[in-house]
């Protein structure tokens, strides 16, 4: 039923675009406005420098949103963005709500029962954030008998729990996690690397510096359902095409200053 009209409202876009158009049922995806199907995306918007809304734009800003768009153009599809709880993720790509996440997210054994991930396109880790008058906390060790606050589903959950003696606060948000630490709720914040350097020297914070150990090393992935090894390779195939054509070295460039790897 749902098939059938698809069908014939693709057959009324062939009757309306066809004054405007060479023809329908071409080339797939040369213009979205052809009936290429839209890629769905999902993502926590709330991770500058790879996904955040800057108030004077209308689009989400930031590494992941320039490089899903530059996928999806190689793709020939449109990008859909929606802004969904990290931990929310997931569970959207099982029900099909989305096609793809792309949200920072690391690649790991657990999250591969659950979902297939793409090549991975950034090396990444995390750090802590303390309050600058904090002398004793240095290391990762030194979090036992603290408070930490970590966003919510993300591998700094995870390895701040594996610590014994820390008391764990997690937050909906990383933002959420630094207002906590700058109003003294907590002792810590742990963190992706890249996002805390930037909020500590892009966003103007004060009063709070990032220590200079990594704990992991993490790699992100666009996440799939599961059941899609299609468009997994669709994915992939796209990404190589935006790597080889010098697109994604234009976009590290932009948000990290230097070229990637
Ligand atoms: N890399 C971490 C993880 O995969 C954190 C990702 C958080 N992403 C975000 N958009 N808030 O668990």
């Amino acid at each position: 039923m749902f098939k059938f009209k698809k069908m014939l409202s693709l057959a009324a876009a062939c009757v309306l675009g066809a004054a405007l158009l060479t023809g329908c049922g071409g080339q797939e995806g040369a213009s979205s406005s052809s009936g290429a199907k839209t890629l769905k995306v999902g993502s926590s918007i709330d991770f500058a420098p790879f996904e955040f809304q800057d108030e004077t734009q209308k689009e989400y800003q930031g590494f992941d949103m320039d490089l899903i768009r530059a996928i999806g153009k190689e793709m020939g599809r449109e990008v859909e963005i929606q802004n969904l709880g990290f931990d929310g993720l997931i569970p959207a790509l099982q029900g099909g709500n989305i096609d793809v996440a792309i949200s920072g997210m690391t690649i790991n054994e657990d999250r591969k029962a659950n979902v297939l991930f793409s090549e991975p396109y950034y090396e990444s880790g995390l750090t802590i954030i303390v309050r600058d008058n904090n002398a004793d906390i240095k290391t990762f060790q030194d979090l036992k008998g603290k408070k930490v606050a970590v966003q919510i589903g993300t591998t700094s959950a995870n390895e701040v729990h594996k610590l014994e003696g820390v008391e764990v606060k997690e937050l909906n948000t990383p933002p959420d996690c630094f207002m906590e630490l700058k109003a003294s709720g907590v002792d810590a914040v742990v963190n992706d690397k890249p996002v805390n350097d930037y909020y500590i020297t892009k966003s103007g914070a004060t009063g709070v510096k990032a220590l200079p150990e990594k704990l992991t090393a993490e790699e992100y992935g666009i996440a799939i359902a599961k059941d899609n090894k299609a468009l997994q390779d669709e994915i992939n195939a796209a990404f190589k095409k935006v790597k080889d054509s010098g697109e994604y070295d234009k976009i590290y460039k932009k948000w990290f200053g230097e070229a990637g790897k």
